[in-house]
């Protein structure tokens, strides 16, 4: 069983009726009428109704829910409600309170806030889970099982005995011996050799910590309590899940937050049926950190389709600020999510809280109930739009030809790191590089290390600190065959167990990317080495042709000055051709970015921070090279993303720009939204936020 049996893209949301009387029952199942809603998640925080004490459960208000939207004609994403626990449970069980990273034991209160080490939590979660699916098993409107609810949402984790009990037992299994223990943490530094698993302690503020969670004295230790941690919080999830299996077959999934750095997605994610994510753009304009965060998520099944199990129709509550979305644009970022594998749209949530800290969070139904609001209007503007669709777009999936390497292990890795600078976001240079390669218009999948690579012109690996595995083989195979591999600075440079490689850096890239780093330079924010791209020649290495600073986007022959920042390696070529090079600092003319022929193919190394500009640069002669530009690449705003299933191709035009633009129909098919034909070479002109859906003919 992977996805949910449904005839049309789900539409709909979180759904709370259990905060509310009958009569508002009433007035929210016309609403939903109104504007095409047949999905509803139910149950997500119902413990303390759902289970009154421990021996008493009373799943009422769950079956009158699921009665009254079967009888309405909607469907169910019915969760197991364990995600908040309630005021007994942790009464009776202290232990289910989570200690802090400061080492503090947490009383009741909040959500997301249990120990997964807890036994009260993992049996009484696991009981509820199994109550719940073998209740509702076989009722008409239940199409799916949504398992807690934002794992880890928190802060990410626990520290207390419970869990460093389960830690070392996780020790042991992983590593067998002391003597590899202390191996993989290298403790002959600073005099920590164990003797004993007994003498492992969880690493927060009161052990290998200082200032926070990414400054640690021992790497291996907090690298391994990370893993552990999304592991021992996957237990939890497998646990309630075997609890489902026990009485039914429906796809199960948990709704993952993006790139959220305390769970290793990748190493979820074959646990779950089909993934499901919760869309809150932390900026106003987000629609290339949105695509990546989609294709992420699609990339968690191999490419299968998604649910867009939350966003807001409106307004978040959480942030310092919160603005509204503006006219139109909740549509096209829920288009934006269809477009890059969504096979549902959902919102949170249905009616906006009367109280607590959602009180002014957006939702469908504004505290008035009113269905003349634009939100409300344009929530119902995309249902019909949905409707109208129907089936078309179920099961597409994305014909990508560029991945973008995507690593939990070198994101913590990365992050926990002393040197060489605190200020290298992993997130922030993973959006960087997609979004050139999404300007360019470029088909991108976001994967896992682990990913066949075999189907990619081109791989983009930036940070990809961590080599395990035959990484380094299936890397090289990419260039052999013709492809294009880009990696840069910091990566190849530690093992599995983050121990530096005793060998020249880049280490086992070494031989493929054919440079050597034997330093690399960090100097604070704002501080800039101006690096020059091009122009000086084949093979680019210390010419002094004048640069066209204005050529981001230009010809392959354009050269251009990018502000590189943060982190310089000094690359020594052995075989590859210079194509960048630095123009201040005692290593001033020297080689910053770098490509080597390899096989049929090439590897560039980008040994440096280059600024979104250098990165278009490099990257947009990347895709040029296997023809991978896209056909609105240099129009501002304008994404095109493509899905197709059953030899149907869909090209899903979106407007994300501030001014109309007018483009040619690269192709001739339908426009699934209006209906209108359209003929290749047609001019189309979109205004902001319009979106296209042409199914090709
Ligand atoms: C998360 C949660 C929801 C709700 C929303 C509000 O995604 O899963 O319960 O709190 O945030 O934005
Ligand atoms: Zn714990």
């Amino acid at each position: 069983m992977t996805l949910p049996r449904i005839p049309r893209i789900a539409y709909g949301g979180d759904y709370n009726p259990e905060q509310w009387p009958a009569e508002v029952w009433d007035e929210d199942h016309e609403a939903f009428d109104l504007a095409r809603i047949d999905t509803l998640t139910i149950g997500v925080f119902v413990w303390a109704l759902t289970q009154p004490d421990e021996h008493t459960y009373d799943l009422t208000v769950l079956e009158q829910a699921l009665d009254r939207a079967h009888a309405e004609g909607r469907r169910v994403c019915l969760a197991t409600g364990t995600g908040a626990v309630p005021p007994w449970l942790a009464h009776e069980y202290p232990e289910v309170c989570r200690v802090d990273f400061e080492g503090r034991r947490h009383v009741y209160g909040q959500r997301h806030n249990a120990c997964h080490s807890s036994p009260a939590y993992r049996r009484l979660a696991t009981a509820l889970a199994g109550r719940v699916a073998e209740r509702f098993a076989d009722h008409p409107a239940v199409v799916a099982w949504h398992v807690n609810n934002e794992y880890g949402g928190y802060d990410g984790g626990c520290w207390c005995d419970l869990c460093a009990g389960e830690f070392r037992a996780w020790l042991r299994e992983r590593y067998g011996d002391l003597d590899r223990l202390n191996e993989a943490w290298n403790t002959l530094f600073w005099s920590h050799r164990f003797t004993a698993w007994e003498q492992i302690v969880p690493p927060n503020k009161l052990s290998e910590h200082w200032r926070g969670p990414n400054h640690t004295a021992f790497q291996g230790i907090t690298l391994d309590y990370l893993r552990f941690t999304s592991e021992n919080m996957l237990r939890t999830f497998r646990e309630e899940k075997e609890a489902i299996r026990a009485h039914s077959d429906l796809p199960v999934t948990t709704n993952f937050m993006g790139m959220f750095r305390p769970l290793d997605y990748h190493r979820w994610s074959e646990h779950l049926d089909f993934a499901s994510w919760d869309n809150y753009p932390p900026d106003g304009r987000p629609a290339s950190r949105m695509a990546l965060t989609h294709a992420l998520m699609r990339g968690l099944k191999g490419g299968q389709p998604f649910w867009l199990m939350e966003q807001t129709p409106t307004v978040t509550a959480s942030r310092d600020v919160n603005p509204v979305k503006r006219p139109g644009f909740m549509g096209l970022w829920s288009w934006q999510a269809v477009a890059h594998g969504a096979d549902a749209v959902l919102f949170f949530q249905m009616r906006q809280s009367r109280g607590a800290s959602e009180k002014y969070h957006g939702a469908v139904l504004n505290h008035a109930g009113r269905t003349d609001t634009r939100s409300f209007q344009e929530v119902a503007r995309l249902g019909a739009e949905l409707e109208g669709l129907g089936d078309r777009t179920l099961g597409a999936r994305t014909p990508a030809n560029v991945a973008l390497l995507f690593d939990w292990d070198s994101w913590w890795a990365v992050e926990i790191s002393d040197g060489p600078n605190r200020h290298l976001s992993y997130q922030r240079t993973m959006i960087e590089h997609h979004r050139s390669l999404w300007e360019a218009g470029a088909q991108i999948d976001v994967v896992p290390v682990t990913a066949d690579l075999t189907s990619y012109d081109v791989v983009v690996a930036p940070l990809l600190h961590m080599i395990k595995g035959d990484l380094a083989e299936r890397l090289a195979a990419v260039a052999e065959r013709g492809g294009t591999v880009v990696t840069g600075v910091l990566s190849g440079r530690v093992d599995e167990d983050d121990n530096a490689f005793l060998t020249d850096v880049p280490g086992p890239l070494a031989e493929l990317l054919g440079v050597r780093v034997d330093e690399t330079d960090a100097q604070a924010p704002g501080v800039v080495n101006p690096v020059r791209l091009g122009g000086t020649g084949p093979r680019g290495a210390g010419g002094t042709s004048a640069v066209d600073v204005s050529a981001g986007h230009g010809g392959a022959d354009g050269a251009l000055v990018s502000e590189a920042s943060l982190v310089f390696d000094l690359v020594l070529p052995r075989g590859a051709e210079v194509v960048g090079t630095y123009g201040a600092d005692f290593y001033a003319g020297t080689p910053a970015v770098t490509r080597n022929p390899y096989g049929a193919g090439e590897a560039w190394y980008v040994g440096t921070n280059l600024d979104q500009a250098g990165l278009d640069w490099v990257l947009r002669r990347v895709l040029d090279r296997h023809g991978l530009v896209g056909p609105f690449a240099d129009v501002p705003g304008l994404e095109h993303a493509v899905r197709e299933v059953d030899g149907r191709r869909h090209e899903f035009l979106l407007h994300h720009g501030d001014e109309a633009v007018e483009v040619g129909a690269h192709v001739a098919g339908t426009d699934l939204l209006t209906g209108r034909p359209v003929s290749q070479g047609q001019s189309l002109r979109l205004e902001p936020t319009d979106v296209l859906v042409l199914e090709v003919s």
